[in-house]
């Protein structure tokens, strides 16, 4: 008999790393196999079976991979929510922070037309403020924030709730 494997079975920890204490969730391992990209591609998308989406927004770096093929399956467009300076036209930012640091995420100002659909996806959910970055972002363009996706949710965090509390739909697969 074959084993099935899950999403969860696909993503390799490393200790340590970007710094001491950090258990890093690696999903290039899931990314790696193309079994394991399918199912985590076709996953993100279960809740919104039957939903139009106009844009997929996907956050640097992870969540473009994931953002690009989810973009193409809902034949919509892809906007790239960027680490500062990346961007090369006119940008909106917000500032945010990290389980390791701050930073400040960009977004194109055309990027998101008022009234646009947008589904938010990310690799990874830790303490939430990328995620809450990026809805910002959206938002302040016009954009409607349908929900989010995620392949991994760090509970210990309990940051999903800071995400639901400001009444966003949220799905994590792990
Ligand atoms: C990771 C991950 C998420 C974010 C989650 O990205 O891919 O985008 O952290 O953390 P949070 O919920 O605490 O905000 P990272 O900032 O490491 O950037 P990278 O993908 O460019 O390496
Ligand atoms: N981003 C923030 N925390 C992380 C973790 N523990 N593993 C992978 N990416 C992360």
């Amino acid at each position: 008999m074959t084993q099935a494997f899950t999403v969860k079975d696909y993503i390799r920890t490393i200790p340590d790393f970007p710094r001491p204490g950090i258990l890093f969730r690696d999903v290039t391992t899931l990314f790696g196999d193309a079994r394991g990209f399918r199912m985590a591609v076709d996953q993100l998308l279960l809740p919104w079976a039957g939903t139009r989406f106009d844009k997929v927004a996907g956050l640097e770096a992870r969540g473009f991979i994931l953002g690009g093929a989810v973009a193409h399956q809902l034949s919509a467009g892809f906007v790239p929510l960027r680490k500062k300076g990346k961007l090369p036209g006119r940008t909106i930012e917000q500032a945010y922070d990290l389980e390791y640091g701050t930073a400040v995420l960009e977004a194109h100002e055309d990027a998101i037309r008022p009234g646009e659909k947008v589904l938010l996806v990310d690799d990874l959910l830790a303490t939430g403020g990328t995620a809450l970055a990026g809805l910002r972002l959206i938002e302040r363009l016009g954009g409607e924030a349908v929900g989010c996706a995620f392949v991994v949710d760090l509970p210990d965090l309990g940051r999903r709730r800071l995400l639901e509390d400001a009444g966003h739909r949220v799905h994590t697969l792990c």
